[in-house]
């Protein structure tokens, strides 16, 4: 029977636009043996976020570059198979920023022990995890939303997006969602509660379909996307309009400078603030952020999707799936089940 071996995702070159097979390899090599201190962990299931996109550039961030012809690290959860760590023991489940591999090799530090009998270990990744965090700090700490205003949020059946809208109805807000399907607005209106949808793929002109879904104008735009989407909304500010700046999806691939109206008088003649941020500047406030959000979970205020690909061989393209929008909700890799 032939030996079970470790299989791995590395980065080979930097990618000139979208992502291709080409930018990663497969590397096989034999699964590792735990030193003194360490932990084998098998993974279950991966994420796959925007983010990484940006770490494939050489370019500088709030996070260093990925580095050529190494392993991709991201959200894994995984299962102590086997350990020489005294805080670990085998049948353990654990998060960590870890990577696109099936076994990875870890010290206690590096991880957080999850209890799956609280939520389903994938909840760690998604509603319990970081894009609910996210959520969460950008809408209540920069958007500060207040009852009877109007929330737009961009990416809006997104892993982030989706809960940004929840939380802001949560708060009783006009809700606006803008995603690029009709089968994802039809699951945040009915299944979620947004008052309004808009698709941005087949609506012909953005600033009149914003203008009629928000009679009142925009209090807080919560910023996935960029682009013109962005454009559109910022041309309905209301006065002191607050925007959390959380990503710009529709930027990451883009070859060349993305010019568009300058957006400095909207915030001038509005004062309006529009602050970027990234979740981990919150990291001190993660235990009470999630202990509330599973509170809403439990309360049935909060509701949540996942799309899960089946297979760590489809990795790569559950990634370049978020740049198409496959995915309604958090989208996760499914790589193995806990052996208990
Ligand atoms: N600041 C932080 O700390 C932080 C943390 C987490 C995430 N983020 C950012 O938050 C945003 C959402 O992340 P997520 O994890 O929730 O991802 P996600 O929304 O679950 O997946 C991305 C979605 O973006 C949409 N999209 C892709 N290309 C687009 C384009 N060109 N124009 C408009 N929409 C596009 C797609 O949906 P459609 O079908 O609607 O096109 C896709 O499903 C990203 O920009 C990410 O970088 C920031």
């Amino acid at each position: 029977m032939a030996t079970e071996m470790n299989l791995q995702i590395r980065l080979v070159s930097r990618p000139h636009g979208l992502p291709k097979e080409e930018n990663f390899s497969w590397v096989k090599q034999p699964i590792p043996e735990p030193a003194e201190g360490q932990a084998l962990i098998r993974t279950l299931y991966l994420s796959v976020d925007p983010y990484m996109r940006g770490r494939m550039n050489d370019q500088k961030s709030y996070v260093a570059p990925y580095e050529l012809n190494e392993v991709i690290t991201g959200g894994v959860i995984g299962e102590v198979i086997k350990s020489k760590s005294p805080s670990l023991i085998k049948g353990d489940i654990i998060l960590g920023n870890i990577g696109w591999q099936k076994y990875s090799l870890i010290s206690s530090e590096q991880v957080r022990k999850i209890d799956p009998d609280i939520a389903p270990i994938s909840t760690a990744l998604g509603i319990l995890g970081m894009p609910s965090l996210t959520a969460y700090f950008g809408l209540l700490e920069i958007g500060q939303p207040k009852e009877g205003e109007t929330v737009v949020v961009s990416g809006a059946a997104g892993a982030v997006g989706m809960i940004v809208g929840q939380i802001a109805k949560i708060k009783g807000c006009r809700v606006v969602g803008i995603a690029g399907s009709d089968e994802k607005n039809r699951y945040l209106q009915e299944e979620l509660g947004f008052d309004a949808t808009i698709n941005y793929k087949t609506t012909p002109n953005m600033t009149d379909a914003i203008a009629h879904a928000c009679p009142k104008g925009v209090d807080i735009y919560f910023e996935n996307v960029g682009g013109t989407i962005s454009d559109a909304v910022l041309s309905h500010l209301n006065y002191k309009a607050r925007i959390p700046l959380c990503g710009l999806i529709s930027m990451y691939n883009i070859k060349d400078a993305d010019v568009g109206p300058r957006i400095q008088s909207q915030l001038l003649i509005n004062s309006a603030l529009m602050r970027g941020f990234i979740v981990g500047e919150f990291a001190d406030r993660f235990e009470e952020a999630t202990t509330q959000l599973a509170q809403w979970l439990q309360q049935g205020k909060l509701k949540y999707r996942e799309n899960i690909v089946e297979g760590f061989e489809n990795t790569i393209q559950a990634f370049l799936g978020l740049f198409s929008g496959e995915n309604l909700g958090k989208q996760l890799v499914h790589v193995a089940d806990p052996s208990v």
